[in-house]
């Protein structure tokens, strides 16, 4: 069965894009054909570190307009990687942007209805796991990727203000759509990778990431589980991923 996962946060920058990306590349060179989707539709990424080999967009598939599998791009050659590793790009046309921004409730449910028949078309392909890179906060594009999703990866920074939120949103939201849900303590000053606790607000911790500047991700050959999979980080992910199946 497909494992689809929604790396989510309750605010921006707290390394969303970063682990999911290093995620999907330890997925796929560890034999799991893996599919890795920007969600971000407000702050795509995935398209300034690779090149779509494909004219259409998750975009274009949540409007109806295409199949998903039109818009995935294989990198598994590139990367080297054992297993397939597709990859599906928002797009980042600012006009693009603004016309999303501006979809109304009922747009935003049948682009639910077809992530949902998409996830189905991706399990077809033999994936073993989906991972949804999404935006931070209650937008309604997040929410359909979390509620979309098997487990929720909630990416969390140790600050007042996204502890908070963090709380709230495995209350009123993971909860509510009865999600399995892990945390990852990224960016902690503490300069130690040992998971201080073992649940927070009720959710496991599957990692605590010290701030390290090596952490980059503004091109494919930033991706440190590619380039360096002895990294003090890379290993932090090869960690989490076993916990995540362990978690299924
Ligand atoms: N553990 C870390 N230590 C230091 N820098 C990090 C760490 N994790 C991520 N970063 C850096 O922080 C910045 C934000 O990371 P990233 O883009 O992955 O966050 P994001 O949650 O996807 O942001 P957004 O909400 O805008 O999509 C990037 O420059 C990234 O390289
Ligand atoms: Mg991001």
């Amino acid at each position: 069965m497909t494992l689809t996962l929604a790396i989510h946060s309750s605010k921006g920058g707290t390394g969303k894009t970063s682990i999911a990306m290093n995620l999907a590349v330890a997925f796929a060179s560890t034999g799991k054909n893996t599919c890795l989707i920007d969600l971000d539709l407000r702050g795509p990424s995935l398209c300034s570190m690779f090149e779509p080999k494909t004219h259409f967009w998750i975009n274009d598939f949540l409007s109806g307009k295409c199949n998903i599998n039109d818009t995935l791009t294989d990198v598994k050659g590139e990367m080297g990687t054992e297993a397939h590793m597709y990859l599906s790009f928002s797009n980042p046309d600012i006009r693009e942007i603004r016309d999303l921004v501006s979809k109304d409730r009922d747009w935003q449910a049948s682009a639910l209805k077809a992530l949902m028949n998409g996830k189905r078309e991706l399990s077809e392909k033999d994936l073993d796991v989906i991972i949804f890179d999404t935006s931070p906060g209650v937008e309604y594009e997040s929410i359909n990727a979390v509620a979309a999703s098997d487990m929720v990866i909630i990416v969390h920074n140790d600050t007042n203000a996204c502890t908070s939120c963090t709380e709230q949103l495995i209350n009123g939201v993971y909860s509510l759509l009865d999600k399995k849900c892990g945390i990852i303590d990224n960016m902690s000053h503490r300069n130690i990778i040992d998971i201080i606790d073992t649940k927070r607000y009720g959710v496991p911790v599957l990692a605590t990431i010290p701030c390290m500047c090596e952490i980059a991700t503004r091109s494919k050959d930033e991706i440190l589980v590619h380039t360096e999979p002895e990294h003090l980080f890379s290993k932090s992910i090869f960690s989490i991923k076993e916990k995540i199946e362990a978690m299924k």
